[in-house]
């Protein structure tokens, strides 16, 4: 990528700058404030014009439009003593103003190529305004469905998060990161936020090396490889040290072992948060600590601009560690070209937006998001979906079958509820007015039994139902929004079996941002769709899918509970010394072998459908997985010897078309090793393929896996590969598979 940080041409101009530096000048750099629309506690300055003319902030965001962004500009590069430009940042978190599906849904297409497209349009259009800088993607690992934050990132596997941090990476940074339309990446939130405690959101983690290298890091490291510009530290404590204080993190891991050469930002406010969290009694002493760790800019506390030049002065802090910061946050501002054009073209800005490509995109985005979870019969034996063209009278009832706002997701950039197509719109569009019968039955929260009253006789008007159910975007998904029950909220549970007693056949469309416990649901409705919050092209996409012109190919990201008692629930768990995976868990412990083994007394153990599960409108077989050797030597993987037959695995698995309609399978690869140092996951993620296969027809599917896929964090405190006893699975999902057996020998 031209505009890499480690290109020395932009050393060599970051150095020269620096070389003209005053202090205060440098720490302007290493400061960010929000202007316009807070995201939470903010600072309540209005001084900024005064400060960038002294060249006293490096950083703004939350500026949304060309003219505003100008404004700003104007004042530091004409103002400002070395005309250093600001760098504009953003939540473009799935679209700028196209919105995308969230970003969980996004992962749930298990296609990294489409993602990265997303992020493309959403750099052309944030850069419009003169957005040169996304707070996005979010990474972090995310285990437990409490946690309303899951929505923001790729769900619960290392493997999968990487592809998709990359995705994300390459789509923002473009080509060419000096290019007027790439915006630099920022892979956040550094790390482990999402394995809070309780799912409760900032709350404190506790992660074990073994697991925080194998799985929560690894998205960071991707990212990173793939050239990040940027990385945000967190709000969460890390085995008791904040992460935005935390020198293990950002100096040993990040900079010493990644050589990571751009912006450490904090989160917002997380430096001034250091003095909740115990590390800090006065703001000096939170900015010498979050500073010293390696957070070079501090987004809003306002800590860097009022202590790091007196800290630098009496010695607490020496002042090559500040030329180091300022060579990050310079070094970005050069790779990004801004120097060279600091200003948005205001005439080109409302162009950029919402062009039909970008919503052709938005609509195929979401059409391979939708996970297809159930489909038994309907009326006559075939399952209920796809639809017939014959359907009759359809009744669309529910909160969120036309309410376009809902169906941005969280954080919504720019995008606006008139972008939005709703189900219910799109079904008039295809069906008809006089085919489409509609009742709200209750709001999210809250409902009358007068309106489930008519929804239920709207039902027996029709002759199915489309029931749109599910959360409340921003007040349910996201940024502290996190919940103890993960049931339907308000009166929709009692809406949904009132509609069912009809006897009517019933699809229910879930929108959400995590998966919902909806046992009673799973068991009565014939057919459920997980639709997530899929953008501005909702109906349209859902419309086409319910109705077979495109069938579904997305696959869950997170396990899928059946109660919130089973939270965190993942399937890359460890194995326990007493697995409940012989006992019949639908029933109570009966005698000691079934009792005193890892189960819980009054749920299952396993999820009500597993990571990787998606169904099709077709139906795929798989034959045994084929492995090329029983035996790989442990040092010809360790020297990468790829092309020796004991160096690296071909894994091959026929997979075959079993159904009566065309489709696309992802095909899945997990492996498990037994007998190392420190106990591996029942299974782990090492490769996805997706294939496309007419009815009755069979391909082969091939994996190759080398060092990577055995290497482990080893009782050493080290990478490693040992030897192994090996189980490789290639499978639909994370619970099938027939397994092949090989070791690894030393
Ligand atoms: C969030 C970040 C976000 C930042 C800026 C924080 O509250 O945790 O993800 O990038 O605000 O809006």
């Amino acid at each position: 990528m031209r505009g890499s940080l480690a290109d020395p041409d932009l050393n060599a101009k970051a150095e020269a700058l620096l070389g003209k530096m005053t202090l205060d000048e440098k720490v302007g750099q290493l400061v960010q404030y929000s202007s316009g629309q807070p995201t939470g506690p903010g600072t309540g300055r209005t001084d900024y014009e005064d400060m960038i003319a002294k060249g006293e902030i490096g950083a703004l965001f939350n500026i949304t439009n060309a003219h505003a962004s100008n404004a700003f500009q104007r004042i530091a590069v004409d103002k400002s003593r070395l005309h250093i430009p600001i760098l504009f940042g953003l939540d473009v978190i799935h679209g700028f103003r196209t919105e995308f599906p969230v970003p969980l849904a996004l992962a749930s297409t298990w296609d990294p190529a489409l993602v990265e497209k997303t992020a493309r349009v959403a750099a052309r259009e944030a850069s419009a305004t003169g957005i040169r800088w996304a707070f996005s993607p979010m990474v972090d690992i995310a285990r437990d469905a409490r946690w309303g934050r899951m929505i923001e990132g790729a769900g619960e596997d290392p493997f999968l998060g990487s592809a998709m941090a990359v995705a994300y990476v390459r789509g923002y940074q473009g080509m060419r990161l000096d290019a007027p339309d790439s915006i630099a990446a920022c892979a956040k939130h550094y790390v482990g936020y999402g394995a809070a405690e309780g799912g409760r959101d900032y709350a404190a983690t506790e992660i074990s090396e073994p697991t925080l290298r194998q799985i929560y890091l690894p998205p960071f490291h991707s990212a990173v490889k793939a050239g990040t510009a940027s990385i945000m530290s967190a709000f969460n404590t890390l085995n008791g040290i904040p992460t935005s204080a935390n020198a293990f993190t950002l100096k040993k891991v990040l900079r010493e072992e990644w050589g990571f050469q751009g912006i450490v930002d904090s989160d917002w406010t997380s430096l001034v948060e250091l003095i909740p969290h115990g590390i800090a009694n006065d703001g000096a002493t939170a900015a010498r600590r979050a500073f010293l760790a390696g957070v070079d800019m501090d987004m809003v506390s306002s800590l860097y601009h009022d202590h790091l030049a007196h800290l630098v002065q009496t010695g607490q802090v020496p002042e090559i560690t500040i030329d180091e910061a300022v060579r990050h946050v310079l070094r970005v501002k050069f790779a990004l070209g801004l120097f060279e054009h600091p200003y948005a073209d205001e005439s080109k800005e409302s162009a950029a937006m919402l062009r039909p490509e970008y919503i052709q995109l938005a609509r195929d985005a979401a059409e391979r998001s939708f996970v297809l979870l159930k489909n038994s019969a309907g009326p006559g034996a075939t399952p209920l979906l796809p639809l017939s063209k014959s359907v009759g009278k359809i009744a669309v009832i529910g909160p969120l079958a036309n309410d376009p706002a809902n169906m941005l997701g969280s954080w919504t950039g720019q995008g606006r509820p008139e972008d939005a197509t709703t189900l219910q719109a799109s079904l008039v569009s295809r069906l008809g007015k006089e085919n489409v019968l509609f009742a709200r039955g209750t709001g999210i929260s809250e409902g009358s039994d007068q309106e489930i009253g008519e929804a239920v006789a709207t039902a027996q008007k029709g002759d199915l139902v489309i029931l749109a159910l599910g959360e409340h975007a921003s007040e349910m998904t996201g940024e502290a929004a996190s919940r103890t029950k993960l049931g339907l909220p308000g009166r929709q549970q009692e809406l949904l079996e009132k509609i069912v007693a009809t006897g009517k056949p019933v699809v229910l469309v879930l929108f959400s941002g995590r998966p919902l416990t909806l046992p009673w649901a799973f068991e009565h409705v014939p057919a459920v769709l997980a639709a997530w919050f899929p953008g501005v092209q909702a109906g349209p996409a859902l419309v086409r899918v319910l109705f077979g012109e495109s069938n579904p190919t997305g696959k869950l990201v997170v396990s899928w509970p059946r109660s919130v008692g089973q939270e965190p629930l993942y399937y890359n768990a460890l194995n326990t010394g007493r697995p409940a995976n012989k006992v019949d868990l639908s029933r109570p412990p009966a005698d000691t072998e079934s009792k005193f083994v890892s189960r819980y007394i009054d749920e299952q153990s396993s999820p009500q459908f597993p990571f990787g599960y998606g169904l099709s409108y077709t139906s795929f077989s798989y034959s045994p997985t084929q492995i090329s050797t029983k035996e790989l030597k442990a040092s010809a993987l360790r020297t990468g010897l790829r092309d020796s037959k004991q160096g690296s695995l071909t894994v091959t698995a026929p997979v075959t078309n079993s159904g009566q309609r065309a489709g696309e399978e992802l095909v899945q690869l997990y492996i498990r090793l037994t007998g190392t140092s420190v106990a591996q996951p029942v299974r782990a993620l090492k490769g996805f393929q997706r294939i496309t296969l007419g009815p009755g027809e069979t391909k082969n599917v091939t994996f190759t896996l080398g060092p990577d896929a055995f290497t482990i964090w080893s009782d050493q405190n080290q990478f490693a590969i040992e030897a192994a006893h090996v189980t490789v699975w290639v499978s639909p999902d994370s619970a099938q598979g027939s397994p092949a057996e090989l070791e690894i020998v030393p």
